[in-house]
Parts: structure tokens; sequence; C-alpha cells
């Protein structure tokens, strides 16, 4: 048999058993989550920064009823969600779960107690109703904080309160009878009742081998997790009935849901919880500002709620305060209030009512403000507008004043020609050729809207559009810790032991104008100040909003190693291969890589890696990634 009559054979022998096998296989799809109703980060209210556990229905109407007078309400924040505390146990008769109605008096409805009544209010407010549960049997308060008010109470199995092993009917019970329209589903429950946890032993509650391993990735159950979260996905479709909802997922970043929360719901945790702290604020920060690839209309980084009016953004600290809003406004995350709004003054009004900024939040294109400067003090984020336009923000990491220059290349815009700035705190208007110094005073962020001259004249730089950018498989064989993230004190531990260790599972393999783990794009020497970086052994996804060319220089990213095997890039459109690059290996200058994509929805860019260091994962690097009219 002749070698190609061979090869031909074996090809179509392969064929169906690969296709099915092949991660990097093109799709002619986008496989990030749309289930749900979440096209912008949703906004709103929840209980917990402001009232912990001992939440009742007076604090959460009273917020209501702010969101409504204020105004917000008419700005986004629409959601009001009851965190933990609410539930008194679970009905061991018929498994329905009973409502604290000494603290939620409307939901005294008989027999059945409902939050009905409270859901019906909020929505004749005009406003949305969110609840809250535990991916395991029994709750974060429950096993971690036991001191929380509002325990659910009774025996072993009244206690069981959260979702596991009652999904379906909980979600019913939720969605169609009660009326919500959000959950955030949290996971304590999978994570700390190991047979030998100590209130197991006692007796309190039964065992669940945990699934998540806070401190080890490697440990996780990762497929049983997701499996979890997604059997509440296909819960919520069938008993929302075509409503709108929005789910939520609480896993702070373990269990590798950086990599798959984006496919499974609307908004996902990206690190442990927040605290009135600027330290605490910056490690929450830094699990987002590298992932704006793994954002999208429908599916949201969320690196927690507000803490706004409190701690070190309280109304002493407006400085502070407004950095936080405006980073996490810049970075798409939801804009949830943790606040008592009872309390409101002006000053704090003027920051979650300033409507420059939550329309930025809430700009249709979707992209998550993309790192264009990076340092442990000044940060400068930059977010491309649906109209083309750039919002950005200049942070002071640091207690200290310090200057930053912002250039119009941070901005793509081009050098020669003036930059108009809006200021979009003192909505001030100001201009710059070239640069611009900015004093900023300790822990400020200066923001602004800014229109120039586009570098780009033609089209869009594919990290001007994260939003429409999807890391399909993103080349991570291993997940690993991400280490470079702001190492702040814990409230829980204070500088007892080792010091906290960020369990969040890394930023992912693909980065927006930077190759991944954050450094610099760059082939053969030749740097690229713009394009997408990902490991090698990945799929992207890009939606192709009319435009009618695809243009990239292509190559292994210097950060890679000289004994890496080669790669090879491709670019395929609806399912058919456009363009292949030659296998490019470590050193070898980027190669021009373009392919026509008129009336293409989906273009697929795609990194294949072969020779015997395939699976250590080369950086792949699509510099000056670009789509043209
Ligand atoms: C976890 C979550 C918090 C909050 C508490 C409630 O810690 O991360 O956001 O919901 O549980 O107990």
């Amino acid at each position: 048999m002749s070698s190609l009559r061979l090869f031909l054979l074996t090809c179509a022998l392969d064929a169906p058993t690969l296709a099915g096998a092949d991660p990097l296989a093109p799709t002619a799809k986008w496989s990030a989550n749309e289930a749900g109703h979440a096209p912008v980060p949703p906004m709103g209210w929840n209980s917990w920064n402001a009232f912990n556990s001992d939440v009742d229905e007076a604090a959460v109407l009273a917020s209501a009823q702010a969101l409504v007078d204020t105004g917000l309400s008419r700005l986004g924040y629409r959601y009001v969600n009851i965190d933990d505390g609410w539930w008194l146990k679970r009905r061991t008769s018929d498994n329905r779960l009973l409502i604290r109605t000494d603290r939620f008096p409307s939901a005294a409805t008989g027999a059945n107690p409902s939050f009905r009544p409270l859901t019906d209010r909020l929505h004749a407010m005009g406003l949305k109703a969110g609840i809250y549960s535990d991916i395991g049997r029994n709750s974060c308060g429950q096993i971690y904080t036991p001191d929380f008010k509002n325990q659910p109470e009774g025996s072993v199995a009244e206690r069981e309160v959260g979702l596991y092993g009652h999904v379906d009917a909980d979600i019913r019970l939720y969605f169609a009878e009660w009326g919500f329209d959000f959950i955030k589903v949290d996971g304590c429950g999978i994570r700390g009742l190991p047979a030998d946890a100590p209130r197991v032993r006692a007796g309190m509650y039964r065992a669940l081998p945990p699934l998540v391993d806070m401190q080890s990735l490697g440990g996780s159950d990762i497929a049983g997790v997701r499996a979890l979260y997604e059997e509440v996905s296909a819960a919520l479709v069938r008993h929302t009935a075509g409503r709108p909802y929005v789910y939520s997922l609480c896993l702070w970043g373990a269990g590798d849901v950086r990599a798959w929360g984006k496919n499974v719901g609307n908004m996902s945790r990206t690190s442990d919880d927040i605290q009135p702290s600027w330290d605490r604020m910056l490690t929450n920060l830094d699990t987002v500002t590298h992932r704006a690839l793994y954002a999208h209309p429908g599916s949201w980084n969320d690196p927690d709620m507000l803490f706004v009016g409190t701690g070190d953004f309280d109304r002493d600290h407006l400085v502070e305060a407004r950095s936080h809003f405006t980073l996490w406004a810049m970075l798409n995350a939801p804009l949830i209030i943790g606040y008592d709004l009872r309390k409101l003054t002006p000053d704090l009004l003027s920051i979650f009512g300033n409507a420059a900024l939550t329309a930025i939040n809430q700009d249709a294109a979707g992209n998550q403000a993309v790192l264009a400067y990076d340092s442990d003090q000044v940060q400068i984020f930059v977010k491309t507008l649906a109209d083309g336009s750039k919002a950005l923000a200049v942070l002071n990491r640091t207690a200290r004043a310090v200057q930053a220059v912002l250039t119009a290349e941070h901005l793509k815009l081009l050098p020669g020609a003036d930059v108009q700035l809006i200021d979009l705190w003192t909505k001030k208007a100001s201009r710059f050729r070239k640069e611009l110094t900015i004093d900023l005073a300790p822990h400020a962020t200066q923001a602004f809207v800014a229109t120039g001259t586009r570098r780009l004249a033609d089209g869009l730089y594919l990290s001007e559009q994260t939003g429409r950018v999807n890391p399909a498989v993103d080349g991570v064989v291993e997940p690993m810790p991400e280490p470079a993230i702001h190492h702040s004190i814990t409230p829980w531990t204070g500088t007892r032991g080792a010091g906290d260790h960020p369990q969040y599972g890394g930023w992912g393999g693909a980065e927006a104008d930077r190759a991944p783990g954050g450094k610099l794009l760059r082939v053969a020497g030749a740097a690229f100040n713009t394009g997408i970086g990902i490991l090698a052994n990945s799929r992207l996804e890009v939606r192709n909003a009319g435009f009618t060319r695809f243009t990239s220089q292509v190559g292994v990213n210097d950060s890679g190693r000289r004994r890496g095997g080669p790669v090879t890039f491709e670019v395929w459109g609806d399912g058919k291969l456009l363009a292949r690059s030659q296998p490019k290996t470590f050193g070898a200058p980027a190669e021009p890589l373009s392919a026509t994509v008129a009336g293409v929805a989906i273009i697929e860019l795609v990194v294949r890696a072969s020779g015997a260091d395939g699976a250590m994962a080369q950086p792949a690097t699509w510099g000056d990634a670009a789509l043209r009219r």
C-alpha cells in the first residue's frame, strides 16, 4: 500500500474519533455561557457586607426603597439580594425549606411560609429579588462561623439547608414558587465537612467528602464540582420557564472555577471575601485584572461585592471609596452595593450614583478593561466602549503620592493628534498630545473617557473587543495557582500561621495585550504593543461583528522555552480552515497571518503544539491581532 493511501485510510478511520476527542477542533460555536440574563454586569444590593447573617425584612425593604428613592434603581441597581441568614430549617416531612418568619414577617403565609409576598413587593417597586444557597448540604455560616446569628435549627437533617440532593426541588421553590430572579450559590458545604471535621465527629453535621481543597487544585475534584454547579444551571432553565434569571457562582476561585465558571454561570467569584480594607480590595482586584478574556456578556468575573461606605471606604475615606468603585466599574464587576442604604450620605450617594461610571460598567460591548500599564505602584486600565472611545483609570495602589505618565500609546491612539479627556468624577474636559503627567494622591484613581485618532483606523484590535473573544481552550493543562496577587492580612487569621495564600487558580492561559502570566508580547526580540497571548494547544472563539479581514503576526513568545517544540497557528471561519502558519519555533521571527472573514460569524484561532515538548504549553503570540473593515 502506498504511504499516501495508508495516510488517507488512517485519516478516514480516525476522523470521527479524533473529531470527538480533539478539543482544538473548531466548532463554529460560541461556548461561553449565554443562559440566564446578564448581557451587562448585574447591579444591585446584597445584605451580606452590611448585615452579615443578621438580616431581616425591614433592612432589606429599607435598602430596596432607598434604591428607588435615590434614583439608583434607574441607573441599573435592580437586584435586591438576601444572603446567608434567611433559612430556619428543612422540613423533613417534605424537604421544603422554611423561612425565619420572625425575621421576615411577610413570609408567614400559613403552613408553607413563602417569600412570594416579599418578591412581589420588590417586583412592584420595579426591582428584582435574589436568594442565597450552598451547593453542599450545609452553609458557610454553619461550617465556618457557628457564632453567626440565625443559624439553621433542628436535627442534623433539618439543618441541611443546602442544595445537595435537593437541587430540583429547591430551585423550583426559589424560582417557580417564590419568584426570585437571582441566586448566589456558595460552596462551603463541599469544602469543610470531611469525616474527621470536629463538628462531623461531634454529630452536628453529616460528612460530605470534600470536592474542593482550598490549598490544592490538584487535590480538588474539578469535574465533580463543575457537575454539581451544572446541575443547578439545568434546574434554573427548567424552573424559570423563560423568565430572566442570574446565576452567581461563589467558589472564591477554588476548584479551577477560573477555567469553567464562564461556561456555567452569569458571574463567578475569583477570590475569597472582600473586606473593608484597602489591601484586601487590592487582593480581590488582582484576581480579575488579567482576566479580561474570561468575561463576556452573559458571564462576568466577580471580585466580590462593593464595600463602599465601610472601613477604609467610608465617608471619611472618599478617595479610597471612589477608587474601589471606579475599579469595579472599569473591570465589569457586578456592582452590588453592600451598604445599609438607610445610612446613605450625599457623598456616598454621589459615588454609587456616578452615572458616567455606571454607564461605563454597563456599556453594551461588555469589554472588561485591559491592563495597559502594570506595577506594584501604578496601574493603568483601558476599556474600549461600544462607540470606540476609551474609558481609562489610573490607580495609585500606594499610600504615597505618585506621578504617572499616561501616553496616547496606552490608549492605542495616535501620539501626534489631540486626545480629548473628560474626567469621570469632576466632569472637567482637557486635552493632551503624546503624553500626560498625572498627579495621584495616595490611593487615588483618576478616571476619564478619552477620544482621539485611532492608531488602527479601519478596525479593532482583538484586545479592544475582549467581550467577543473567548478562550474556549486556553492551553492550561494542569491548573497552577497564580502567585502574583497582592497578599493581604486577612481579618480571619491575622498574621497567625504562614500567611494567606490565594486559593485562586491562576489568571488562565490567555491574556489581552500580554503573554500568559502577565509577560510582554515579544517574538524573536520584536515587541508587540497589542495582541493576544495564549498558551499553545488552545482555541479562541471570536464573534465577528461584521469585519471582513483578520490580520496578525504570529510566533512563539519570547517568554517561552528554547527547548519547546514548534507550534502552528490556524485561522478558521465558521468551521472552515482559512489560513495556517508555518510551524514556528522559539526564536523564529513572527510571520504575518491573515484571512478574509467577510460573512463569517465565528472565527476560531487555534494554536497546535507538536514535538517533544508539546505538553509544556509554549506561549503563543497573536501579535497585532485585529479585525478590519
Ligand atoms: C461566603 C461568601 C460570602 C457570604 C458568606 C455567607 O463566605 O463568600 O460572600 O455569602 O459566605 O456566609
